[in-house]
């Protein structure tokens, strides 16, 4: 039996990180509901059959800010979810609209290589309306890049030394501008551990985060978006009611330190970066930038390369400022807007994250 003393000193002393070598526990506490998008049903409908693809895409702080309207019986209209934003770190919805973007090449793609045809309008009626209208006809050519959606996932995990070959960066050069030089690279890893901690100890932003934590199995399967922690210990503290919002945001208790320092040990194992510039920032510009990612993860997954958004030097708030202009000077002195800074390199399989199902993200069934 442990008691109360015993789980606040293991709490205190950062084991939390260790726990998650507890395989047959987390084998249980897999949220099988929140991850059953990944296996798309059949849809006799075309348009649900490519968004059921669609709802996998990456999208910031896993919010999923789609909103799905049906229209006759081949047209789709795609809505921003105004309940989803992220006011603090992303006050002027730059990264959703990316999110958006992804959403729709996903759903091109998909189309594709189920054999329907899109004709796509973005932004049909300027900034303030919906995203995207598409409508789905008989034909579509299939891009083997489609091959790769289901098996795409963020790669969150410290990456080892190993560095891409001279044949894979010229190969991702056709899709991001990459940094593999030594001396520039470490200059962007160090950027990117600054700009975490910044995060983190804003508070305002830090409370974004924790308000958007799931932790463990129910948590999870109830709420399929966020930021999921599955490790089965936290998920126990949790249950115990140890693990309170007040903890999570006290950035002086030892286990949040623990937590950063297994943070900021992830950003420094990083051999690569890939960043996605715009020269100017409109909303259009954002939606391609999404449309663009989503190749460039669909790429790297097929060449089992990992890849891993770190955005935080990106982010529009005052207390980045300094990052911010810092990021931009170095990644697109130019006078570009940096849209995307990820991590490239070779880890552990990630694993996929939750998702609400397609037909909850559909306004108006029919
Ligand atoms: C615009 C954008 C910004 C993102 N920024 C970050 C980030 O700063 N840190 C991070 O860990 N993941 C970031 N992500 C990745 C998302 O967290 C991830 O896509 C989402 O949780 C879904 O997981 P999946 O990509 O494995 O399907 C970002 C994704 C997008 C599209």
């Amino acid at each position: 039996m442990v008691t109360r003393r015993k789980f606040l000193k293991i709490l205190g002393g950062g084991v939390i990180l260790a726990a998650t070598g507890i395989t047959g526990f987390v084998t249980t506490r897999t949220p099988e509901k929140a991850l059953a998008p990944w296996q798309p049903g059949e849809y006799t409908d075309p348009r649900k059959a490519a968004l059921s693809y669609a709802v996998l895409a990456p999208n910031p702080h896993n919010r999923q800010p789609w909103l799905i309207e049906l229209i006759e019986d081949d047209k789709v209209r795609i809505h921003r979810d105004p309940d989803r934003d992220l006011p603090e770190t992303d006050p002027f919805h730059r990264q959703l609209f990316i999110g958006l973007g992804a959403f729709i090449e996903t759903m091109v793609l998909a189309a594709g290589a189920q054999g329907s045809s899109v004709d796509l309008s973005l932004l049909p009626g300027g900034d303030d309306g919906p995203v995207a209208e598409a409508t789905f006809s008989a034909g579509g050519r299939s891009d083997p890049l489609a091959l790769q959606i289901l098996k795409r996932h963020s790669n969150k995990q410290p990456y080892t030394a190993q560095k891409l070959s001279q044949a894979q960066i010229a190969v991702l050069g056709e899709f991001a501008t990459l940094y593999v030089a030594e001396d520039e690279v470490a200059r962007i890893r160090e950027m990117t551990i600054r700009a975490f901690e910044i995060e983190m100890m804003t508070p305002r932003t830090l409370k974004e985060s924790v308000d958007l934590m799931r932790i463990g199995k129910a948590e999870i399967n109830r709420n399929p978006d966020g930021i999921e922690l599955r490790d089965p210990l936290l998920e126990a503290f949790r249950l115990t009611g140890l693990l309170t919002e007040e903890l999570l945001l006290d950035t002086s208790h030892s286990a949040n330190k623990a937590q950063l320092k297994g943070y900021y040990h992830m950003l420094e194992a990083t051999p690569h970066y890939a960043v996605l510039t715009s020269a100017t920032n409109t909303r259009s510009d954002q939606l391609h930038t999404g449309r663009r990612l989503m190749r460039l993860y669909l790429k790297t997954t097929e060449m089992g390369i990992g890849l891993h958004p770190v955005s935080q030097a990106l982010q529009e708030y005052a207390e980045m400022e300094k990052e911010y202009t810092l990021a931009h000077r170095l990644l697109a002195p130019q006078g570009h807007t940096v849209q995307m800074l990820v991590r490239l390199g070779f880890g552990s399989n990630p694993i996929a994250t939750p998702r609400w199902p397609l037909e909850t993200r559909i306004m108006n069934d029919v």
